[in-house]
């Protein structure tokens, strides 16, 4: 079966089409992938726009779905079935996708599958490489998410840590704008980073305990043992006033941070960022049991988290799996990849279906 993938939750309109193999150990191919980008309407206002946005998704998704039809050599006739992202994301710009998506459907006769965004991030590494070996531990770490996942077995995802505030990517961003350095700031912050020293400038690597106050309940009881299960959240807030004030008490005499100053700062950022997000994932495949370890969603695009995860993988002898680049950031490829997954576990959605901007996963 094919099926035609619509991803709209933030500001890049996407879609695919994905067909099923035979292949059990590589259940999906992609046969298009198609995306326009929303930067450079963004860069202007240093971040994604919400109103912009969903305007912009009206404006490209009929060309945009007849070019990932054309790429893929397809013609309505030959979908089976279409997936779209039902959430979580911006409201409007989920609400196009979603109407877009039930009105093919309608037209066509065809089943409506409805994709969580982050099973979306995840499925993009079995379109890729097949299969994991299972258990998996899934590190999902994008500009809205960094949520570390449990899959037990295929298509079966348990949340057991994520991010008490800022998710890395957002962290990324935040940096590079008060570095003054556009936006997203995350392929920036990561080329600059290569030549500055990550060691320059001591920031403090946020590390959470069960001992922190007002702690919210541990998403992964009964999943962890409970002196850790509290360890494996996240939080990266606190790294980035850190960055504010030690680039507030550089500039404080009217200096104006040198190129090598900014590569440093943006080398000692990210080499925090990167062992926080990889102690814990290593640490909780560790717990779990987990026989492979991956790594999807926008920031796994970084150099130095592939970099550093493979080495870690590596001295531990655990495969560690990151998408190729086209898939890391948000594309369609992988909510084709995850309905197709959801279509044959039995479910669709009906004319009802509505966009959730906080769409549990
Ligand atoms: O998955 P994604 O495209 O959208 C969301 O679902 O959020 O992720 C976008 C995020 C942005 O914060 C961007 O700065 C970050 O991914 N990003 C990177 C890199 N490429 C994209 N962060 C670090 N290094 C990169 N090379
Ligand atoms: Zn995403």
């Amino acid at each position: 079966m094919k099926v035609l993938a619509i991803e709209t939750s933030c500001d890049e309109t996407a879609a695919a089409v994905v067909s099923e193999t035979d292949d059990r150990a590589k259940p999906w191919r992609l046969d298009s992938n198609v995306i326009a980008s929303q930067a450079n309407i963004h860069r202007e206002w240093g971040g994604v726009v919400p109103e912009l946005a969903s305007r912009q998704h009206l404006r490209d998704v009929c060309g945009v779905v007849e070019r990932a039809l054309a790429d893929a050599s397809a013609t309505w006739s030959d979908l089976g079935a279409v997936a779209v992202t039902q959430g979580p994301g911006l409201v409007g710009s989920l609400l196009v996708g979603v109407a877009f998506a039930k009105s093919i459907a309608w037209t066509y006769g065809l089943p409506l599958i409805p994709v969580h965004h982050l099973a979306g991030h995840i499925e993009s590494l079995v379109l890729q490489h097949g299969e994991l070996p299972m258990p998996a531990a899934i590190l999902v770490v994008s500009g809205g998410h960094t949520s570390l996942y449990f899959v037990p077995e295929p298509g079966r995802y348990l949340l057991v840590g994520r991010t008490r505030d800022d998710a890395a990517g957002e962290a990324y961003d935040k940096v590079a704008k008060l570095l003054g350095l556009g936006y997203p700031g995350g392929p920036i912050i990561d080329r600059l980073a290569r030549s500055g020293r990550d060691t320059a400038y001591p920031l403090p690597l946020p590390r959470m305990t069960h001992a922190d106050r007002n702690a919210p309940e541990a998403v992964a009881s009964g999943l962890l043992p409970p002196s850790v299960e509290r360890r494996v959240d996240f939080s990266f807030s606190g790294l980035k006033t850190a960055v504010q004030r030690l680039v507030r008490r550089l500039t404080a005499d009217g200096h104006t941070l040198t190129d090598g100053e900014v590569a440093d700062l943006a080398a000692s950022f990210q080499r925090v960022v990167i062992e926080a997000l990889l102690d814990r994932t290593f640490e909780a495949a560790r717990w779990l049991g987990a026989r492979s370890i991956g790594i999807a969603g926008g920031v796994s695009a970084n150099s130095r988290l592939r970099a550093d995860a493979e080495a870690r993988g590596q001295r531990l002898n655990l495969p560690v799996f990151v998408p190729p680049l086209a898939l890391s950031t948000d594309n369609a490829a992988m909510i084709g990849a995850a309905g197709l997954r959801r279509y044959r576990q039995g479910t669709t959605a009906g004319w009802d279906l509505n966009a959730m901007a906080a769409l549990p996963l």
